[in-house]
């Protein structure tokens, strides 16, 4: 089975969410499922730079309008295309926004050309590829599912993966004519969303299916509380929607064989994992010898991860006799109020505003507990880091936290199958008794340990969701076939 995966990022290459790492990683997991896959990127500098042995495959300047081709190459052991479309991607920034953070004005133009280029492709314009069946991920592709149903060409199926419904790429109506598109696309049933081009809209209208990436979110988002309004779409979508599990790629995070981290360990030796604590804490500027709890983040700052509530819930941290790293980068107010707790706590607080890879595995390596009051999460890999580097997820119980963490509550401590801490619903008073519940079973050096090695043998590899991702594909792929015939 042949796919072309339209996506707007990839790690190790261009990275901003969690959307990198499953478009990175989720190629090579399907490959042991008998499916062959091609990423669509677009032509970042950091992507250009990458492309190993690239070569021009198709020419859209003229039916463009502007230059634009699309390269086929390798990176990183993948099979790339890349639109090259120098005046849309070829500029400084993040992948949606120039070096002010602003969001480019033009995003509906960039990634409506983009979606144009990959249905080119879908739809067999270069020799010799054909896929069965088109991946989109998340708004920047939501056109792709427009272009195959009102496109000449057509083509193959098409599947939409919400990442995160929150951002539904809602562009202004006047980029229509630049689009291609006929105007009959334009309406409630294609790509129409309240006098807008709603981008996540139409795929969730016209793909063949829409998955997203747990089973808990794709029920949620069937309500308005977690549905931002596209709730009653993806009702109507009915069994159409499912929800496969993200996992993470274990060979980048493996605690055993990590060399970005003081001491390797594995659940037979968690002993070894020891020295990771001061090693974190020093590099935070706080005391090494520390042996309170130490607590940690790794995330965006945002509302969506409840970093506010965070924010609000220091003096419980600090009453618990908690120490607490924090890593991320977000918004500004967010970052002022972390950045001064530390200067206000020195010696029990540290914040590293940034993105920085290393970091991120040796607090995941040293803390005791990672800390995830998200308000919705789709999936989250943060905390599936942490299962697999034995540091305690506190979570909200929402989206992809409540399907990957076990709470310990009195009977999973007896059972002895808690892997982790969850609250509900998200606010500061049930994080604080989460909180004061981590500190408890902290206490209990029998207890956490267990926690520690049912956390650690968690399977979050990428192995079941694969699975899952090609029998889906598969399928699609038979039920198309029979309609044709
Ligand atoms: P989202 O995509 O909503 O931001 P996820 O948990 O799905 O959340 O994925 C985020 C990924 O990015 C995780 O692998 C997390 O460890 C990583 N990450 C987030 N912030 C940082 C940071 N400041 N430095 C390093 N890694 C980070
Ligand atoms: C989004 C979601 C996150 C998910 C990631 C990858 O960024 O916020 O929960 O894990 O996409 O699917």
């Amino acid at each position: 089975l042949s796919i072309l995966s339209v996506t707007s990022e990839m790690f190790p290459l261009i990275k901003t969410g969690g959307l990198a790492d499953v478009a990175g990683a989720l190629p090579a997991a399907l490959r042991a499922e008998g499916v062959t896959v091609h990423t669509l990127l677009p032509g970042y500098p950091a992507v250009k730079r990458a492309l190993t042995s690239a070569q021009t495959v198709l020419d859209l300047s003229a039916p463009f309008g502007r230059e634009a081709r699309i390269l086929a190459g390798t990176a990183g052991g993948l099979s790339l295309f890349v639109l090259d479309a120098p005046d849309l991607f070829d500029r400084p920034g993040t992948p949606y926004a120039g070096p002010d953070g602003a969001d480019w004005p033009d995003n509906g133009l960039r990634f409506g050309t983009f979606c144009r280029a990959a249905a080119e492709l879908a739809g067999g314009a270069v020799e010799g590829f054909r896929p069965d069946l088109v991946h989109c991920h998340d708004w920047q592709a939501g056109l792709v599912p427009a272009y195959l149903r009102y496109g000449e060409r057509g083509g193959p199926p098409s599947i939409m993966t919400i990442h995160n419904i929150a951002f539904q790429g809602q562009m202004p109506p006047d980029i229509l004519p630049w689009l291609g598109l006929p105007t009959r696309a334009y309406s409630v049933e294609g790509i129409e969303y309240f006098g807008r081009i709603g981008f996540l809209k139409a795929s969730i209208r016209l793909a063949d299916r829409v998955t997203t990436v747990s089973p808990s979110y794709a029920r949620e988002i069937r309500w308005p509380e977690f549905g931002m309004g596209l709730e009653g779409l993806i009702r109507a979508r009915g069994q159409d929607v499912v929800g496969i599990l993200n996992g993470i790629d274990t060979g980048v995070w493996d605690p055993a064989a990590d060399t970005a981290i003081a001491s390797g360990f594995d659940p037979v030796t968690l002993y070894k994992r020891k020295p990771n604590k001061p090693a974190v804490l020093s590099r935070f500027g706080l005391d090494p010898a520390s042996e309170r709890p130490l607590l940690g983040v790794v995330s965006r700052l945002t509302w969506q991860k409840g970093i506010d509530l965070l924010v609000e819930a220091l003096p419980t941290v600090l009453g618990l006799d908690c120490d607490l790293v924090v890593l991320g980068a977000g918004d500004a107010t967010l970052q002022e109020a972390l950045s001064a707790a530390a200067t206000r706590h020195p010696d029990r607080i540290g914040v590293e505003i940034g993105y920085d890879e290393a970091l991120a595995h040796q607090i995941q390596a040293g803390a005791d507990a990672i800390l995830v009051p998200s308000r919705f999460e789709p999936c989250g890999l943060t905390q599936l880091c942490a299962l697999r580097y034995g540091a305690i997820p506190v979570a909200g119980r929402v989206g992809g936290l409540a399907d990957t963490i076990i709470d310990t509550n009195e009977m999973a401590k007896v059972a002895g199958v808690g892997t982790g801490v969850l609250f509900s619903p998200v606010t500061k008073d049930t994080l604080d008794q989460a909180l004061v519940r981590t500190a408890e079973l902290y206490r209990d050096p029998q207890v956490w340990r267990r926690i520690q090695s049912n956390a650690m043998r968690t399977d979050v590899s990428w192995a079941g969701p694969a699975a899952a991702y090609a029998g889906l594909y598969r399928s699609l792929a038979r039920q198309t076939r029979a309609a044709v015939r």
